[in-house]
């Protein structure tokens, strides 16, 4: 079987990175990660990637003059490498035109909250502040906005009396690490079907 072949962008921990790896690791899988990008150079997940022999590049957007650039410098992997999927895993940057432009709705990204609420940063603690009593995360395309794409899936989560922001953003993280991977396996599995802001799952 032919893999489907996912490039990995990411700024820190690596967490979900690391999720999907295993994820394409097991019996069955129909996607392979292929690529790190990376725009933090001590990142946890840089070395993550070494541990699993996955090529990862850091690439500082200081080095570019504009957005455009540094977005083009990393198109040039990711065709190098044949990337199909993009998915941002605690990429703390938006997707600028070059990316979207050259990968249409192929690009996901997972929050940790049920959007539309609590977007951008700091989701967990911004629904603790708030009292919500059930949080989670989402799985959603990327568009230009920040966390604001389509949504293709959620997970849901309790929030306790007790909760802060660690515990909290551990049970979340917990879901994230099952959800990604199963939307992923969505996308190659060619089920999932953009229909203005909803994806449907075939
Ligand atoms: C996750 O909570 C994810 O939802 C958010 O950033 C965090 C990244 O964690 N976008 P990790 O680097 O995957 O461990």
């Amino acid at each position: 079987m032919n893999k489907g072949r996912v490039a990995v962008f990411l700024s820190g921990r690596g967490s979900n990175f690391a999720a999907m790896v295993r994820a394409s690791r097991s019996a069955n899988a129909n996607f392979s990660v292929c690529l790190v990008i990376c725009d933090r150079k001590d990142a946890p997940g840089l070395k993550k990637a070494a541990r699993f022999n996955i090529p990862a590049h850091y690439i500082s957007p200081k080095q570019f003059p504009d957005k455009a650039a540094y977005e083009n410098e990393i198109c040039a992997h990711l065709q190098r490498e044949k990337i199909e999927l993009i998915c941002l895993a605690g990429y703390m940057r938006l997707a600028g035109p070059v990316l979207l432009t050259r990968y249409p709705w192929r690009i996901m990204n997972i929050h940790p909250a049920l959007l539309p609420s609590f977007p951008g940063l700091d989701a967990q603690e911004q629904a603790l502040r708030y009292g919500v009593k059930v949080s989670g995360c989402t799985v959603h395309f990327v568009d230009a906005g920040t966390d604001s794409g389509p949504v293709i899936a959620q997970r849901a989560v309790a929030v306790r009396d007790d909760d802060n922001a660690v515990t909290l953003s551990k049970r979340i993280l917990r879901q994230e690490h099952r959800l990604y991977p199963w939307a992923i396996r969505q996308f190659f599995a060619g089920r999932l079907q953009i229909r203005g802001r909803n994806v449907i799952i075939k």
